[in-house]
């Protein structure tokens, strides 16, 4: 009878392969559940690190697999995913053992259920050695240019599927709007609009053509719901989110990947008003599943079932916690250190605590996943993905991506472009590091192994003097290079140069390593830089970093600000081309870059937040005062902005409102221009914002040359979240800014 059943589901299997429709899927999976026992289903639902198989556990350097540790993880656990690196990056043909060691040892066992691997590539593909690394997503969100991050998003892809991994724990969606957060530089930042765009263009880059394609992966939403607003900056730290919120500037990224089809979740860590949302059932089941539709792999995110007992103190017990987690929603749980979980679990079920309905739930959706992502009909690494790997149009796309980030914050009177034969010092900490311009996720977690980085990987220094012939430095390698800051070094360099570029930021960082207390720059850069200044050569300043760190001291005395994010692999070769005019800059900012810490009001900012009231009619009008506006970004050449055209001064119910504007590039070089569309309801019963992000456009333009772009509004598009919690468009009147132009419409039911 065994032996029948298992040649039917063999068959089955095969039947799958060429027609892989819903249905056909459900057959297979329900197959598939009958035939599997407590111990089976369980496993499934458990995620190891790699750690638990390999030689020498965490101290493991190579990747190579303890097969004894392997057949534990496998036959005993029958553990259904394997996640992470143990040091740092692997080669991908290392990568590509490892997953067909972990297959292989799958075929030993009785029903041979393939594991699914997972990967964080969050801007690239961290940890296979040579993979591309990309800008950060607060960086691609500066480009305006969805295309480049679906773009970006399909390499990422291409280059973890060469390497064997079909799971990527990417795009983060988490909403930036808390620039102390040590994963601000994850985010899309402080908009809803951007982060939905962009979010959405990540997930059809990762799993274009359907999840079987041996150039996709499947994605993982992360992290649901409101990681990213700590009310202390620190990770992992509570927030408190009021529903209205949640909903206005969280959850919408959530939806709109949910309908591009994302494969699977990752639950924040934290806490929202006292809830750890890991036991959340009212986020997980019936937001998630009942209103959002989602139907994919809820994943924890590390530890984060058990530290519903460790740390969040609301299960008594680590079974409990285990008990709330699923009964939540939770389909897999990311352990991922020991077995614990398969144990607690079997016990929980046995006694009671989680129905076999809640089991067979998640066991299903985690084979659905599987089999959508080919693992049943060839779980092997796959030899037409290996093609794929580090092709020479990637760097070209880095390139491309690193050039539309770069942000021009500051350039009075017009010192840059620099011409090449100027004499110029070079200096700063983050000159001659390559973990400072890619940040988080780069061969290892933190980014800061320098040696990791492919060698012909290009410091700030390096591709200055590679155009300048005249190029000075001063300072040594790597970021903490006591070197970088010596003053009287500095100073001495500077007496024979035209121009300093002074480059200061952040090294690299990955979540709570990453945590600060304040975004002051540290004093050691602060003196640099005012020693720089002192001087009295002009100073350019190149801020490289993750998150905005404070230059508002700085900025009245330097004559140039760039700002170049962690844009990835070509950060320094993008950079110098727009120190030099080989490229015009078109970067703009994704976030409203802070003054001070007493002033980090956002650009969505009501209009009581603009009010500075000293006493009755002494009053101004600037609450927002950044010391940069969200959208801000220079270029060479000008733009100049018609007035807006709308196809109708009002519209109703489900009309469309089409928005013209014409723009002349007025200056003498070629550029691209992003058009940024906001608008803002004079009135309204819940306090509109000021400005609302409703649409952008990057168009380039030849010098003199002029456009006219369009854009197509809706209801939809002037829609806020109500004090019902009800996304809704109230009738009234609407500006609409572009620039610095102004329309008004009005909108009636
Ligand atoms: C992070 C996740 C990541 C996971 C696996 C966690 O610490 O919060 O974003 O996907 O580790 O590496």
């Amino acid at each position: 009878m065994k032996r029948l059943s298992l040649c039917l589901l063999a068959l089955c299997w095969l039947a799958i392969s060429p027609a892989q429709t819903p249905d056909a899927i459900k057959q297979k999976v329900d197959a598939l559940i009958k035939q599997m026992t407590l111990d089976e289903k369980v496993g499934q639902m458990t995620q190891v690190t790699m750690a638990l198989i390999a030689k020498g556990g965490w101290g493991n350097q190579d990747g190579s697999v303890d097969p004894a540790a392997l057949k534990k993880a496998i036959q005993d656990y029958k553990v259904g995913s394997i996640l992470n690196t143990t040091a740092h990056a692997l080669s991908v043909e290392t990568w590509r053992q490892v997953q067909t060691q972990i297959q292989d040892e799958v075929k030993n066992s009785r029903l041979k259920i393939p594991v699914i691997y997972g990967l964080d590539g969050i801007h690239g593909q961290t940890y296979t050695l040579d993979a591309t690394l990309f800008p950060q997503s607060i960086a691609m969100a500066a480009t305006r240019n969805p295309e480049l991050v679906r773009n970006a998003a399909k390499v990422t892809a291409k280059e973890l599927r060469a390497s064997g991994v079909r799971w990527n724990f990417a795009p983060v969606l988490d909403c930036g709007r808390q620039p102390l957060w040590s994963r601000f530089p994850e985010t899309y930042g402080e908009d809803v609009f951007m982060g939905k765009t962009m979010g959405v263009a990540a997930v059809n880059g990762y799993q274009e053509d359907g999840l079987k394609n041996p150039a996709a992966v499947a994605s993982c939403m992360k992290h649901y719901l409101g990681y990213s607003a700590p009310r202390t900056g620190k990770d992992r730290t509570p927030s408190y989110i009021p529903e209205i919120e949640l909903r206005e500037y969280f959850l919408p990224q959530f939806r709109e990947a949910i309908k591009a089809g994302s494969a699977t979740i990752m639950i924040n860590s934290g806490d929202i008003n006292g809830t750890p949302v890991h036991a959340s059932k009212y986020l997980l089941t019936d937001v998630l599943r009942k209103e959002l539709g989602f139907e994919g792999v809820v994943v924890s995110d590390w530890e984060d079932i058990i530290r519903l007992h460790t740390r969040h103190l609301v299960a008594h017990t680590p079974r409990e916690a285990v008990v709330l987690a699923v009964n939540a929603g939770v389909d897999m749980s990311m352990v991922p250190s020991d077995f614990s979980f398969f144990d607690l679990l079997k016990e929980a079920v046995q006694k009671g605590e989680v129905p076999m309905s809640r089991i067979d739930e998640a066991v299903s959706r985690i084979l659905t996943l599987k089999m959508k992502v080919g693992l049943f009909d060839n779980p092997y690494p796959e030899k037409e993905a290996l093609a794929n790997f580090g092709k020479p149009e990637y760097q070209t796309l880095a390139l491309n991506a690193a050039h539309e980030a770069m942000t021009l914050l500051k350039n009075s009177d017009n010192i840059l472009p620099l011409s090449k034969d100027k004499k110029i010092l070079v200096a700063g900490p983050t000159a001659q590091s390559i973990s400072a311009l890619n940040g988080c996720w780069s061969y290892i977690w933190q980014g800061n192994v320098e040696e990791l980085y492919p060698a012909n990987s290009k410091t700030i220094a390096q591709a200055i003097s590679d155009k300048a012939s005249n190029t000075t430095l001063s300072g040594g390698k790597g970021f903490n290079n006591p070197a970088n800051y010596d003053i009287e070094k500095l100073k001495n360099a500077a007496a024979s140069v035209d121009v300093i570029v002074l480059c200061l930021g952040e090294n690299a960082y990955a979540e709570s390593p990453g945590n600060i207390s304040d975004l002051a720059l540290p004093d050691n850069q602060l003196a640099l830089a005012n020693a720089a200044i002192g001087t009295g050569k002009p100073v350019i300043l190149v801020m490289t970093q993750g998150r905005p760190r404070f230059i508002t001291t700085l900025e009245p005395k330097v004559k140039g600000i760039v700002l170049t994010y962690w844009s990835g692999r070509k950060t320094a070769e993008a950079l110098a081309d727009v120190l030099f005019g080989d490229y015009n800059p078109d970067g703009r900012l994704p976030f409203s870059y802070p003054r001070s810490m007493g002033e980090m009001v956002l650009y969505d900012r009501k209009r009581t937040e603009d009010v500075r009231e000293v006493f009755n009619e002494n009053m101004t009008w600037d609450g927002y005062k950044p010391l940069f506006p969200f959208g801000y970004g220079l270029s060479y050449t000008q733009f100049e902005y018609g007035p807006i055209q709308l196809s109708a001064p009002s519209i109703r119910g489900s009309e469309k409102l089409t928005v013209t504007i014409t723009v002349k590039n007025t200056g003498t070089r070629d550029g691209k221009n992003a058009v940024d569309l906001f608008t803002h309801q004079h009135y309204a019963s819940i306090t509109p914002p000021m400005q609302r992000l409703r649409a952008f456009k990057k168009i380039f333009l030849k010098a003199g040359e002029t456009q006219t772009v369009q854009f197509t509004l809706d209801q939809n598009d002037l829609a806020f979240v109500n004090a019902e919690l009800k996304t809704v468009t109230e009738p009234g009147d609407f500006d609409i800014m572009i620039g610095d132009k102004k329309a008004q419409f009005s909108y009636a039911k």
